[in-house]
């Protein structure tokens, strides 16, 4: 079975043939090509995704994307309906469903956020990738720029939420704390970057002076832990960013700081972020009892999250399986809304049939929160 996926939520556009067949152990995806173009550059000077123009970027881009598959054969256009903008999600659809009538195939909706999680379950093998032995429940903790959810699959396509923002999603309060320290957009790679740097020159400097040195005084910054010990699985990212604001106005403002100093509130921000999604994520695994644990979303290519929640699992969940997603997936893209399609189609919970009007959903939800 031949699909072709296509993404448009936000400001990748992304186009992807895959094909699918099932295989003793679960469904096995080939992406056969993959097409993505990112707007990022784009948004830069907005500091943020614009709408307006993420919307006009992908009416163009699509038909040039497409230019790739124009002669290739598909069973199936499959397409992301939501969360998302509405008016870029809208764009991804009606050149689907312009697409799927022109090749008489029908086109089926797919859910983003099922996207990152059913993707960042598969077993990846160069351009194939397989979703078996999955142990039920799953828990997925989904941090994206639009997004920070604790999402729990008790079977296939069953889900419950278990957690979420209350407020700002992670990636965007990343990408605003770069904003103010004048680091460009997208803010998460950057800081990170920082961050990492910061505590290798730590690291040194305790070496050279014994670990008994405190920080340089100019360089401490704390930062607090919102939500840290609330009796829940929610969080929020809001105050952590006006913490930020005003530990930069206390030190005098962002540009009057040294390279240094802006390294060091990156690492302090980045601990904070960390110790705060490894406490809710503890206390998600133990409330849910999932056997499986998998991240996904655009931060969950963050270096230091990832090392803190490998640690975290294998010395306190020995019992529980980490699926980290490769890297190549962790940004949107077309493949893993086609890997999402291909499991719902390989594992018979859908069908190759026309479907109701389909229209974006830029408040698509998983799931509804479990009181
Ligand atoms: O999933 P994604 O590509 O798009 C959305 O659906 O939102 O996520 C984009 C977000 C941005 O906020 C970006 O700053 C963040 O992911 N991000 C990171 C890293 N790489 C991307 N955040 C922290 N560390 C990273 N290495
Ligand atoms: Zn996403």
């Amino acid at each position: 079975m031949k699909i072709l996926a296509i993404e448009t939520s936000c400001d990748e556009t992304g186009i992807a043939l895959l094909e699918g067949r099932k295989n003793g152990e679960g469904p096995e995806c080939t992406t056969i090509k993959a097409a993505l173009l990112s707007q990022a550059k784009l948004h830069a000077e907005y500091g943020g995704v614009f709408p307006t123009l993420a919307k006009r970027e992908h009416i163009k881009n699509l038909p040039a994307l497409f230019r790739e598959f124009e002669n290739e054969a598909f069973d199936a256009v499959v397409v992301t309906a939501g969360p998302g903008l509405e008016p870029a999600l809208w764009t991804g659809i009606e050149f689907a469903k312009t697409l799927a009538k022109e090749r008489g195939v029908p086109l089926l909706p797919v859910n983003h956020m099922e996207g990152h999680i059913i993707s960042s379950l598969a077993e990846r093998m160069g351009d194939t990738s397989r979703i078996a032995r999955v142990q039920f429940p799953v828990l997925a903790l989904l941090v994206s720029g639009g997004h920070t959810e604790f999402v729990l699959m008790r079977d296939w396509f069953a889900y419950e939420m278990l957690g979420q923002t209350l407020d700002d999603a992670v990636g965007e309060a990343f990408d605003k704390v770069a904003r103010m320290l004048g680091l460009p957009y997208p803010g998460g790679p950057e800081i990170s970057r920082l961050a990492t740097e910061a505590r290798a020159s730590q690291k040194a400097a305790h070496a050279r002076l014994g670990s008994s040195q405190r920080k340089p005084e100019r360089l401490s910054v704390s930062l607090p832990r919102p939500m840290l010990h609330a009796n829940s699985c929610d969080v929020s990212f809001s105050g952590l960013k006006t913490a930020v604001l005003y530990a930069l106005r206390d030190m005098g403002g962002a540009h009057t700081l040294s390279a240094e100093q802006v390294a060091a509130v990156a690492a302090e921000f980045e601990d904070a972020v960390a110790e705060v999604l490894l406490a809710k994520t503890r206390r998600a695994l133990v409330e849910s009892g999932a056997k499986t644990f998998v991240i996904g979303g655009g931060v969950a290519a963050n270096r230091y999250l990832r090392e803190e929640l490998q640690k975290m699992v294998l010395d306190e969940f020995p019992d529980v399986e980490f699926r980290l997603p490769h890297l190549s997936i962790t940004g949107d893209n077309a493949v893993m809304i086609g890997e999402a399609a291909l499991a719902h189609l390989l594992l018979g919970d859908w069908a190759l049939e026309p479907q109701d009007e389909i229209k974006a959903q830029g408040n698509l939800s998983l799931a509804k929160k479990v009181l």
